[in-house]
């Protein structure tokens, strides 16, 4: 008999990293090239939509071109041998864990790969460049085409779900994410209401390190593999570390 029954994982851009794709508050990460405000706000798209529209094409083309990694790997293994249920939440806007295999998913702040018509509210798959100029497949109308990512100031995707999932944990692990984004950031305070276990996953402690029963530091693809080794087969994760 497995040890937990339902697991909650969350992920974040630390888990893409070393598929090659930026995080957003590492020394070279994203925020540190972009003000957020100008590509990751309905008023910034308002402003100035051609750079907002630039910002996602570009960042689109680097995720088609990166790959899962082994952390990626490990937990799409996880999903398919673990008797218990395991759900991703994921704040990245790539699909490198539908690539590497894992279905039960929630992309709260969207994908890169989908549209959203603003005129008609179709969302619908998309991996070419975005602008202004295009015409939506369903509506017919131009030029109300936009990322079906979740910007700063608008909810992420499938909340209900998520607080359904926190609420009927018993184990949460936060991967490869800084804590500074509320509601994800929250989670960890949600799952241990519940009693729920909770790890973190992450190159260095996180903001809500102090949150966790249980933390261990470092790269994703050394730590991931480890640590779902340790769930799977009952060993101590240290053990599974050395291996
Ligand atoms: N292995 C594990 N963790 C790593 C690695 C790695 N190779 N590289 C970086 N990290 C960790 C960093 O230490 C950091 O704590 O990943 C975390 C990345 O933090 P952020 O850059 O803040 O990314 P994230 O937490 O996903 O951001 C959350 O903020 O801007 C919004 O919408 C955006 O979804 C994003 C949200």
């Amino acid at each position: 008999m497995s040890k937990y029954q339902r697991i909650v994982i969350l992920s974040g851009a630390g888990l893409s990293a070393e598929s090659g794709l930026a995080t957003f508050r590492d020394t070279d990460g994203i925020w540190k090239q972009y003000d957020y405000r100008d590509v990751a706000t309905p008023e910034g798209f308002q402003r100035n939509p051609h750079l907002v529209y630039e910002f996602y094409n570009a960042r689109r083309k680097s995720a088609t071109q990166a790959h899962p990694n082994e952390a990626h790997r490990a937990l799409a293994q996880l999903e398919k041998s673990y008797p218990g249920e395991v759900l991703i939440v994921t704040q990245n806007v790539d699909n490198l864990h539908e690539q590497a295999g894992s279905s039960n998913l929630i992309h709260m702040h969207g994908d890169m790969q989908t549209m959203v018509c603003t005129n008609c509210d179709a969302v619908l798959p998309w991996t070419k460049d975005l602008s202004d100029d295009l015409t939506c497949p369903e509506c017919e109308l131009t030029g109300g085409l936009r990322p079906h990512v979740v910007w700063f100031g608008e909810m992420p995707f499938e909340m209900n779900r998520i607080a359904d999932a926190l609420s009927k944990c018993d184990l949460f692990v936060s991967i490869g994410t800084s804590g500074n984004v509320y509601p994800a950031a929250g989670f960890v305070a949600a799952a241990k209401h519940v009693g729920a276990h909770t790890v973190e996953l992450n190159l260095e402690p996180s903001c809500g390190a102090s949150h966790f029963c249980e933390c261990h530091h470092g790269r994703a693809t050394e730590i991931v593999p480890a640590f779902v080794q340790h769930l799977v087969s009952g060993q101590p994760f240290e053990q599974c570390q050395a291996a």
